[in-house]
């Protein structure tokens, strides 16, 4: 397929030799890692901090290797990104050490599905920008995140799809593959949920406000259908663009180790983990998320 738009370059030259650091890329469609930084636990400069910002505009997702932050202070590092948005219910427990982080783990809640395709906050019109997350216990083999970049996705197709793309609205909700239905078995409880968080309505593509590159808005975990078209339509359309969000062009697989943390661009970013690990391997990640 030919390009809709020609990708943008990559802005990293000017992250490296700032306060130690050096950029590689991850793939030229997705994301860079940081080595040789180091993080005070106080500031980050404002050169690093700007650095940064046009990293994740246009690489998506940037990983820090281990002994870059810790536990305790991987949120005050991130906290250049914006204010924490803290949208997760009292299902998601905080951190011990660290209250504005949110812990991620399979083993401590069954209904997580972290294992499907999705943004973080996905089912609000104002789920956080920035989401990173800090491997507090990893398993030895397996349970890898992987990523993939929905501008990169858009840019892939063919620039008349493109075109269709742009003209069309989706339905949106957190109960669109049951995740309330699945969480709240009390029926009051489960129609709280739903007044609380009810559909909405968004364009199925979006642009970005800062690189302005446009990106696919709808993923698997939250999307109910694209409004004004067959359920066969919809959904063979969707299935289209799902099949590209997962497709190895436009996604990565990022390794954890304790210690390690990936921050990214979650509007742009979909995100999924991997179940492959050993029934008995612990996998214990601190998540935080931000507003732009
Ligand atoms: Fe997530």
């Amino acid at each position: 397929m030919t390009p809709a738009e020609p990708a943008l370059h990559l802005a990293a030259d000017n992250v490296a030799a700032l306060d130690g650091a050096s950029v590689s890329p991850i793939k030229a469609s997705i994301g860079s890692r940081i080595s040789g930084y180091r993080f005070d636990g106080e500031t980050v400069s404002d050169d690093f901090r700007s650095a940064m910002r046009d990293l994740l505009h246009t690489r998506g997702l940037v990983v820090f290797e281990p002994g870059t932050v810790t536990a305790e202070n991987f949120t005050k590092f991130a906290a250049f990104l914006g204010e924490f948005f803290h949208y997760a219910g009292p299902h998601t427990p905080r951190a011990p050490e660290n209250p504005d982080a949110t812990v991620i783990s399979a083993g401590k809640d069954s209904h997580l599905r972290n294992h499907v395709w999705h943004a973080d906050g996905g089912f609000r019109e104002d789920a956080p920008a920035f989401t990173a997350l800090f491997g507090k216990a990893t398993p030895k083999d397996g349970g890898d995140t992987m990523y993939s970049n929905t501008a990169h996705v858009y840019e892939s197709l063919d620039p008349l799809f493109a075109r269709y793309l742009d003209s069309l609205q989706v339905i949106q909700s957190p109960d669109a593959t049951g995740h309330i239905t699945d969480r709240y078995l009390d029926p009051e409880e489960a129609a709280q949920a739903r007044l609380r968080m009810p559909p909405f309505e968004l364009p199925l593509v979006r642009t970005h406000p800062v690189s302005g590159r446009k990106w696919i808005a709808v993923n698997e975990s939250y999307v109910c259908y694209i409004k004004g078209v067959s359920r066969v339509h919809s959904q063979n359309i969707l299935g289209i663009l799902f099949d590209a969000i997962k497709g190895p062009e436009s996604s990565c697989r990022f390794e954890w180790t304790e210690g390690t943390m990936a921050v990214w661009d979650n509007r742009v970013v979909q995100h999924r983990a991997v179940k492959d690990y050993a029934g008995d391997a612990e996998r214990l990640l601190y998540r935080c998320t931000m507003t732009a």
